[in-house]
């Protein structure tokens, strides 16, 4: 196996934050937020959308948003009778494994493309601003290749976990099913979720400063269940996880982890994983680094020691400002965002009220609370939860504007259940300097200008 074909994003990710920035538009091209819907009849009422390309551009260019409604016919509106209710409609298993509607054919993950040489070891984006609750579906949460995506036959998989073990086993699918199952909700974010804005903003999209976050309900067995199974060794603190994808993907993790709520799943949403989730078992450990979670899993291998392998170490580190590097740094710390509006969800119905909504984790436990401002964080108010609150889960937040018109210096601040309040730019930089990629949690600002448009912004 060449690795030095597989660059990680994080080696290129460096180079295109140098440039763009507040400073002027972007000429870098990146796939529109708002591709053609589907050619339907001309005549369906649907809500306004976003025409303009918004792939990325800087604030300056944000000014010129445009929003255009579609036609709407009058004889689809009340009193009359829509033309959809006067035909019979499709019947049963037109679709046996059921699609999103036509109309939603926008909501779609995206990639970056001068993030990374090509789309085998590369990175695609959640469409955060277009999701509702706090469950993100299968389909439509960030992909992360480091080799692209293996086709595994689970009647050929097999897991092995051996090393300091009393009885190291290999396990088929069947076998592995055998175990007590569990199911659990928790959120899945790359450490790099953010990286592209540490030295100014950047990307113009919550799908792109945000999108690589997902929470799905997991179902398994805990792999300290697996691990009684096997017996291991008193002096045992170190697992090592390897996937059976092209790139051996392998990360070390520490046993404490591993014995506390480490899952070895394989389904999500109900269903089994997704290919681009590691089908058929990958590893879950909630709250830490989604690189830690291999996919794909094939080996566990229990040990006295971290492995230090190339994701642990010149990867999925973290570069502080004297020069010297943080290793092993998993927990995913307390972030929020505010994912409508956002530049894909402007204000475009003129002034009044509007819901103004995001989302809020912690890798550490739940969220206790969220305060939003309005005005660039001179003044907060408490936003409503308006899911349920787990712990290592996305929770959803609230509250409403009125808006007049005036410009607008949106924020989230969140503050997880172990007080730790998440930090603006200028706390997380004076600890971490500048040339960091992963863990950046700063508080986001979105800024509403007049036209209703909403642009990336930082502030000093
Ligand atoms: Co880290």
């Amino acid at each position: 196996m060449n690795h030095e074909k597989h660059e990680s994003l994080d080696s290129n990710i460096d180079e295109p934050v140098v440039g763009p920035s507040l400073a002027g538009p972007v000429t870098t091209t990146t796939p529109s937020l708002a591709p053609a819907l589907p050619q339907t009849s001309s005549s369906t009422a649907r809500r306004g959308f976003l025409r303009s390309s918004l792939g990325l551009m800087g604030a300056a260019a944000a000014g010129t948003l445009g929003f255009a409604k579609s036609v709407v016919a009058a004889s689809n509106l009340p009193p009359e009778v829509p033309s959809w209710s006067r035909v019979l409609g499709s019947g049963v298993l037109t679709n046996p494994y059921g699609q999103p509607s036509p109309f939603e054919a926008n909501v779609q993950r995206r990639t970056v493309d001068w993030l990374t040489p090509d789309r085998v070891a590369s990175i695609s984006f959640t469409p955060l601003a277009d999701l509702k609750g706090i469950i993100t579906p299968s389909g439509l949460v960030f992909e992360r290749y480091h080799a692209g995506v293996p086709e595994i036959d689970p009647d050929q998989h097999r897991l092995m976990i051996h090393g300091m073990v009393d009885r190291p086993i290999t396990l088929t699918m069947s076998d592995l099913m055998r175990f007590p199952a569990t199911s659990r909700i928790a959120f899945l974010e790359c450490p790099a979720n953010g990286g592209m804005e540490w030295r100014g903003a950047q990307m113009n999209g919550v799908q792109f400063t945000h999108g690589m976050l997902a929470c799905c309900e997991w179902t398994g067995v805990l792999l300290s269940t697996l691990l009684a199974e096997v017996g291991i060794s008193k002096k045992a603190s170190w697992i090592l996880a390897e996937g059976a994808d092209g790139a051996s993907m392998s990360r070390s993790i520490p046993m404490d982890k591993a014995l506390d709520d480490a899952l070895i799943v394989y389904a999500q949403n109900g269903e089994a994983l997704r290919p681009e989730q590691g089908y058929p078992v990958r590893l879950i450990n909630p709250g830490w680094e989604g690189n830690t979670c291999i996919k794909w899993l094939r080996r566990l291998e229990v040990g006295d020691q971290p492995w230090y392998q190339r994701e642990e170490t010149s990867k999925y580190s973290d570069l502080m400002p004297d020069g010297s590097a943080r290793e092993f740094t998993f927990v995913q710390e307390c972030n929020s965002v505010i994912t409508s509006p956002s530049p894909e969800k402007p204000l475009s119905d003129g002034k009044g009220k509007y819901w103004v909504e995001g989302l809020a984790w912690s890798g550490r436990g739940k969220i206790k609370g969220v305060d939003v401002s309005f005005d660039g964080g001179r003044t907060f108010r408490q936003a409503k939860f308006t899911s349920i609150v787990l712990p290592r889960a996305l929770t959803r937040f609230g509250i409403e504007l009125d808006w007049d018109g005036s410009p607008l210096l949106l924020q989230s601040r969140a503050v997880d259940d172990t007080g730790y309040v998440q930090p603006t730019y200028q706390q997380l930089r004076d600890v971490r300097g500048t040339n960091s990629i992963y863990h950046k949690n700063a508080i986001h600002t979105w800024k509403v200008l007049p036209t209703g448009g909403v642009a990336n912004v930082q502030l000093s």
